[in-house]
């Protein structure tokens, strides 16, 4: 096979950082090449130098595809030749239509008016071709992430697409949809489009990949056949050691209920009459760690932001008590108030502001920790974010740095550390690990037993079973709203829990 794309001595800089250095790749025609490293590792930045989201003149390097050099000025200039790149962080416009954002910049016109017809009608064919069941009509914000990849995906296909590119397209998927999308790529890798994929689920890469290029601190470490490749070996590339263990030993303490949630029944805001969360019940005990486990669409961050001060759903019924006793709890406030707190899947929509630094993100949800008579002690404030920073190896020049310019899993560390400053006694962890390396994932289960070890209770939502497994007490398993089983540590197994989660309406 020849090759594709050649990307030789690429060196990019930001100030203070030196994301890439000297790097190379090569990607040959009609195969799907996975870029492995840590979180900070420089896969996007390389492939934001390869699409023109850093323009040509901004980066040191070659870079050639289809035997031409190419000086992309911006995406444009990049998509023109086939090149198209889906980015980690989701670029849809919620308020239109799936349909009007699958042609956003490409709309099927006629005479200068748009053709809806058509348009709706062609979104229908990709979406069909994706796999994903929704009316092209239909508003993308009512969508959750795992569906509006799809629609990404959809968008790509409606360009003559010669290399795709996929920056974690299955981060937020559970594992089926992960496989639709992986049979997906080899589909359009048998019609001749080439791939490079970036991802942390290291079990993807070695199912589906020809090739893998492997970069730490910003250098290629090295570019293996991947017939015959072991996670394992990935790893040792990616870290430059070998991981025993992928969880942390632990010795569960676990007391008393703390946290019991009975008939907790949501509807959905914008479908009229639609039960998204249907008589839920729920408890969670001190020093637990309890998993939430579903299908995508099952209802579970809908059950988690509903109980989380009402910020999802209406007509909300249903009873949350507190050590025994009920709470009301309204709003946001009211939930940091009564010791709950809940780190958001979504961190771009709810979880950080992107453009402040990240001292001010972490305090956000504790300010009055650090507040007297109304002022902030802007000293204690960056001592505590400092902390976090290192406790939990945020990968940062220092806590004035933008949490925007952050790679994907140091934002979500940073995510986690807002919560866990509010000190509260229920925790509730939403894909806590989605888009973070093997790596920083021990990091972050360790951080969750310490948690527990202090005596909070914590409810971690995953659509990834391993983890579920490897990390909980108790899983509860919800399928349509509705709470399908519950599972024991000793007694959870995959099937098992997939058998709940896929159990149909009696
Ligand atoms: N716009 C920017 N300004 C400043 N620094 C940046 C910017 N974009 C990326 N960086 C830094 O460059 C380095 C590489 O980041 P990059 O996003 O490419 O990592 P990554 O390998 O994609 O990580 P992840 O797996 O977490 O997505 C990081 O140290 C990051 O903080
Ligand atoms: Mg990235």
């Amino acid at each position: 096979m020849t090759e594709l794309l050649g990307m030789r001595g690429i060196t990019k800089t930001f100030p203070g950082v030196k994301a890439l250095s000297d790097v190379n790749l090569s990607v040959r025609r009609g195969e799907i090449h996975a870029i492995c490293g840590e979180n900070g590792a420089g896969k996007s930045t390389l492939m934001k130098v390869l699409s023109g989201v850093y323009p040509h003149g901004s980066y040191d390097g070659e870079i050639t595809f289809d035997g031409q050099r190419c000086e992309f000025g911006s995406v444009r200039d990049s998509e023109r030749r086939g090149i198209v790149i889906i980015h980690q962080e989701l670029a849809l416009c919620g308020q239109l239509s799936i349909a009007e954002n699958i042609f956003l910049g490409n709309e099927q016109a006629k005479r200068g008016w748009i053709d809806w017809n058509r348009t709706n009608h062609e979104a229908g064919a990709l979406l069909k071709r994706v796999g994903l069941a929704e009316n092209a009509t239909r508003a993308v914000q009512e969508l959750g992430v795992g569906k509006q990849q799809l629609v990404e995906i959809a968008k790509a296909l409606s360009k003559e697409v010669k290399l795709l590119i996929l920056d974690e397209p299955t981060a937020a998927l559970n594992d089926d949809d992960s496989a639709h999308l992986l049979d997906l790529l080899r589909g359009l890798r048998d019609e001749g489009v080439t791939c490079v994929i970036i991802s942390h689920k290291l079990g993807e890469v070695t199912a589906i990949a020809d090739t893998v290029t492997i970069l730490r601190d910003g250098k290629t470490i090295e570019t293996l056949d991947a017939a015959g490749l072991t996670e394992e070996r990935i790893i040792t590339g990616m870290v430059g050691r070998d991981l025993e263990h992928r969880f942390p030993p632990r010795e569960p303490s676990i007391g008393e209920e703390v946290l019991r949630i009975e008939d907790w029944t949501v509807h959905s805001p914008t479908q009229a009459g639609r039960v998204v969360v249907d008589h839920a019940s729920l408890s969670l005990r001190r020093g637990e760690i309890v998993g939430l486990a579903g299908l995508m669409g099952a209802g579970r961050t809908e059950l988690a932001m509903s109980v989380f001060g009402r910020s999802w759903g209406k007509d909300i019924s249903g009873r949350i008590l507190k050590h025994g006793e009920e709470i009301e709890v309204r709003s946001v406030q009211d939930a940091v108030r009564h010791g709950i707190a809940y780190a958001t899947e979504d961190r771009k929509r709810y979880g950080l502001n992107l453009i402040e630094d990240i001292q001010r993100n972490v305090s956000a949800a504790g300010l009055g920790k650090l507040a007297k008579r109304g002022w902030v002690n802007e000293h204690a404030e960056h001592d505590t974010a400092n902390s976090y920073r290192r406790d939990l190896r945020i990968k940062a020049p220092s806590v004035q740095s933008v949490t925007g310019k952050l790679s994907g899993g140091n934002q979500q560390k940073v995510v986690l550390a807002k919560w866990i400053f509010t000190d509260p006694d229920v925790l509730i962890l939403d894909e806590p690990t989605r888009g973070i390396d093997v790596g920083a994932k021990f990091e972050i289960y360790t951080i969750i037993n310490e948690l527990a070890a202090q005596g909070k209770a914590v409810l971690v939502i995953s659509s990834e079973l391993p983890e579920l497994l490897g990390l909980c007490d108790r899983i509860y398993a919800l399928s349509a709203g509705r709470i399908t089983g519950e599972a024991k540590r000793e007694e959870a197994t995959q099937e098992l829990l997939m058998q709940y989660m896929t159990k149909e309406r009696e």
